[in-house]
C-alpha cells in the first residue's frame, strides 16, 4: 500500500518542479531509485501475500462430501483440506448458479446487481453488469495476477462481459451454464452449439477431452508456471461437476470411473458420484501442484458448492441435501446451505467446525482482507452486502455476520431471511414441487467411512507433509460435528405449505436445520421483526436484469458455437430487438423440424 502512495505523490512533485529537464530527469531518476529501494525493502520485510486457490463445485448437494457424515461419494482429498483448516457448517450462497456466482464476484447479494431472477441463458444479451468491479479486478489491484478454469455464466453476449475482459490473465472453459464433457456442446431450449474456449478463441482441439480433466490441467499449468515475479496467484477454478450435461447424456462421465463405485445400487446416483469423484482427485491434484511449486505454505484454498444440490431428477441430475428440506433454487436450507471449508496454514486455529454464520458475498472483502486490501476495503464497505470475517476465521472470533439474505424475487414471487437462530420463508418457486425432503440419504454409518482412503488421498498426504492432518479421532470428532440430523425422522413435524406469494412461514433453523416445525403462529413478534426487515431490505432491491433470448444467438448463425452474438448486431435499435422476438418462434421452429434431433 505504501508502494501506491508513493507513486501518487509523484505527480503533484514533478508539476512543482520548475528547473530545466536536465534537473528533472535527475530529480525523477533519484525518485524511482529511492522508490525502488524502498520496495524492495517493503518485500523483504512484509510477508508475502497468500496465493488464493478458490474452487467452485457446480450443484454439489450438503450431503454429497464425506465431512458433512456421508460415506457414500469417496471425497477424501476434499475431506483431508476439511479436517486440517475450517468446515464451514453454516454457510450460506445463493440457491442457483448466477445469481450466486455474481455475488462470489461483486460482494453483493444478486438483489442488487439485478443478478436475482433464474440463471442467465446463452442467448440472452445480459451478464453481471460492466461497472461492477470484480473479484479479480479487486485482487490485481493488490498485486495478484488471476486465471480462471471452467465455468463463468455471468455473461458472453459482448466481448468485454467475458473473463478476459473482467481481470482474469487466461481462461480455459466455458461461458455458459453447463456442456457436455466430452463434446462441449451445450443444449439449451432447442438451441445448440459448441461452448469451450481458450481465451477469447473457440477451442476446437480439445474436443472428446473430459471436462474436469481439461479444468484440472489448466489449474495445474498455470501453477506450474507461476513466478514470483507474477505477485501472488488468484486462481479460480469453476468445475462443471457435478452439474449435469445434456439431455442425450445427463451424467456423462466414463464407465472406468462408474464401476468404481458399484456400491451404489442407483445407477444414476452412481454416475453423478463418479462425477463428484473425478472433482475431488482434480482438488487432490491443485493442492499436490501449489506443493510442488512451494506455493502451498503460502495458500489460503476455499472449497465451496454454488448452491444446493438437485436431487431426485431435478434437472437430470441425482444430488444429495438429505436430511436437508428442499433442492437447488428453492429457499429450503437444502438450496441454500452448502458444502463449504477453507483451508490454510495462516489460519492460526485450524482443524475446526466454524458454527458462524457466511454468506457467499462475504469471501469479496475476507480474501482481500487477507490479500491486505484494508484501504481498499475501508472505501468499499459501504457498497458491500459481504462481510470481511477474516479475523473470525484466523483468531476464532465472533462473526459480524448475523443476518443473511437468501433473496427476493418478485417474479416467482418468493423471499427468504434468516437473522440470528431465525428464518423466515415465504413463497415457492415450483408451486410446492420441489419443497419437501429428497434423498437419498446414502450411507451415513460412521464405520463404513474410510478414513485410510482420507490418508491416502494427495492431498492427505500433503496435510501429513505440513503435519496438519489431525488424528483420527480428531477427523471422527469434526465430521460427526458437521453432520446435520433432524428430530424424529425428517417428514416429521409441523411442515410449512407454502404458494407462490402465501404467508410466511418460520423456522428455529438453528435447533431446526431441517425446516420441519413452523413456529410462524406461535412466535408472531418473532415473525413481524423478520418481515420488518425484509421490507426494509426490500426497498433497496433493484430491477432484476432478465431479458428474452435473442433468437440471431443462435450457434447456428455462428458455425454451431455460442458466441459473443451482441458484438455482431445493433442493439441500439429498439425496432429490430423487438422483431427478433417474433424470430425467436421461427428459429425454434426450424430448430425443432430440421436443426436438432436427439
Ligand atoms: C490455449 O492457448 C494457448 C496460447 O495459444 C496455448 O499455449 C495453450 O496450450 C492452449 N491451451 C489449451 C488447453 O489448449
Ligand atoms: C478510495 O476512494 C477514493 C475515491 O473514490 C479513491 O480516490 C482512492 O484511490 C480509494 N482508495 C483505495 C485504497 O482504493
Ligand atoms: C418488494 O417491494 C415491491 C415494490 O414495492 C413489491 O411489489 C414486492 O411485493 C415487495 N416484495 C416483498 C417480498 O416484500
Ligand atoms: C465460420 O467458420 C468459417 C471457416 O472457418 C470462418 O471463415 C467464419 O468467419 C466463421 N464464422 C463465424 C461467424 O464465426
Amino acid at each position: 500500500m505504501k508502494y501506491t502512495c508513493v507513486q501518487k505523490g509523484g505527480g503533484p512533485i514533478r508539476q512543482g518542479f520548475n528547473s530545466s529537464e536536465a534537473h528533472t530527469m535527475q530529480f525523477l531518476l533519484l525518485f524511482w531509485l529511492l522508490l525502488s529501494l524502498l520496495n524492495a525493502s517493503e518485500t523483504a520485510n512484509a510477508p508475502a501475500k497468500p496465493h488464493i486457490i478458490f474452487i467452485l463445485a457446480d450443484d454439489l448437494g450438503f450431503n454429497d462430501v464425506g465431512f458433512h457424515g456421508s460415506a457414500q461419494i469417496p471425497t477424501p482429498n476434499i475431506d483431508a483440506l476439511a479436517y486440517s483448516g475450517i468446515i464451514l457448517n453454516r454457510y450460506y450462497v445463493a440457491p442457483i448458479c448466477t445469481p450466486s456466482r455474481s455475488a462470489l464476484m461483486t460482494g453483493k447479494y444478486p438483489i442488487h446487481t439485478g443478478m436475482q431472477h433464474s440463471v442467465l441463458y446463452a442467448a440472452e444479451p445480459r451478464g453481471l453488469p460492466l461497472h461492477e468491479k470484480i473479484l479479480p479486478q479487486y485482487l490485481n489491484d493488490l498485486g495478484y495476477t488471476s486465471h480462471i478454469a471452467g465455468k463463468w455464466h455471468l455473461g458472453h453476449w459482448k466481448l468485454e462481459y467475458t473473463p478476459l475482459y473482467r481481470g482474469f490473465s487466461s481462461h480455459v472453459g466455458f461461458w455458459s451454464g453447463h456442456h457436455d464433457y466430452n463434446d462441449h456442446t451445450a443444449v439449451e431450449k432447442h438451441l445448440w452449439g459448441l461452448d469451450m474456449r481458450n481465451g477469447t478463441n473457440v477451442a476446437y482441439n480439445l474436443h472428446g477431452q473430459y471436462t474436469t480433466d481439461v479444468i484440472t490441467r489448466h489449474s495445474v499449468s498455470v501453477i506450474a508456471n507461476h513466478e514470483a515475479a507474477m505477485g501472488p496467484l488468484f486462481l479460480y477454478v469453476s468445475h462443471a461437476a457435478g452439474h449435469s450435461g445434456n439431455p442425450y447424456n445427463p451424467l456423462p462421465v466414463s464407465d472406468d470411473d462408474v464401476m468404481k463405485l458399484n456400491h451404489i445400487i442407483h445407477y444414476k446416483r452412481r454416475r453423478y458420484a463418479a462425477m463428484v469423484a473425478k472433482m475431488d482427485d482434480s482438488v487432490g491434484q491443485i493442492v499436490e501442484q501449489l506443493r510442488k511449486k512451494n506455493m502451498l505454505e503460502n495458500s489460503i484454498i476455499v472449497f465451496s458448492s454454488d448452491n444446493g444440490g438437485p436431487a431426485q431428477g431435478f434437472n437430470l441430475n441425482f444430488a444429495s441435501n438429505s436430511p436437508l428440506r428442499g433442492v437447488k433454487n428453492t429457499l429450503w436450507e437444502g438450496g441454500v446451505r452448502a458444502a463449504g471449508l477453507v483451508w490454510s496454514p495462516l489460519l492460526e486455529k485450524r482443524r475446526r467446525v466454524l458454527d458462524e454464520t457466511m454468506h457467499i458475498s462475504d469471501w469479496l472483502p475476507t480474501l482481500m482482507e487477507a490479500a491486505g486490501g484494508h484501504a481498499a476495503l475501508a472505501n468499499l464497505s459501504q457498497s458491500l452486502d459481504g462481510m470481511s470475517i477474516w479475523k473470525t476465521l484466523v483468531h476464532d472470533l465472533p462473526s459480524p455476520r448475523k443476518t443473511v439474505l437468501h433473496n427476493i424475487d418478485d417474479i416467482w414471487g418468493s423471499a427468504a431471511l434468516t437473522v440470528g437462530d431465525w428464518k423466515m420463508i415465504q413463497g415457492t418457486n415450483y408451486n410446492g414441487r420441489w419443497d419437501g425432503w429428497y434423498g437419498p440419504a446414502g450411507e451415513r454409518d460412521p464405520h463404513l467411512y474410510d478414513w485410510n482412503l482420507v490418508l491416502k488421498s494427495r492431498s492427505g498426504k500433503e496435510m501429513v507433509g505440513l503435519n496438519m492432518l489431525p488424528s483420527r479421532a480428531d477427523q471422527q470428532r469434526l465430521r460427526a460435528a458437521a453432520t446435520v440430523t433432524c428430530q424424529g425422522g425428517s417428514t416429521q413435524g409441523a411442515s410449512c405449505v407454502a404458494t407462490a406469494f402465501s404467508a410466511p412461514c418460520l423456522f428455529r433453523v438453528r435447533d431446526d436445520p431441517c425446516e420441519q416445525f413452523n413456529l410462524a403462529e406461535q412466535y408472531p413478534k418473532v415473525l413481524e421483526l423478520l418481515r420488518a426487515e425484509l421490507q426494509h431490505i426490500n426497498t433497496t432491491v433493484v430491477p432484476p436484469s432478465n431479458q428474452p433470448d435473442d433468437p440471431r444467438a443462435s450457434p447456428m448463425y455462428f458455425n454451431y458455437t455460442w458466441t459473443n452474438f451482441g458484438d455482431y448486431y445493433d442493439y441500439t435499435n429498439e425496432a429490430v430487438l423487438k422483431q427478433s422476438s417474433v424470430l425467436m418462434d421461427n428459429v425454434e421452429k426450424t430448430a425443432k423440424n430440421k436443426v436438432i434431433k436427439f
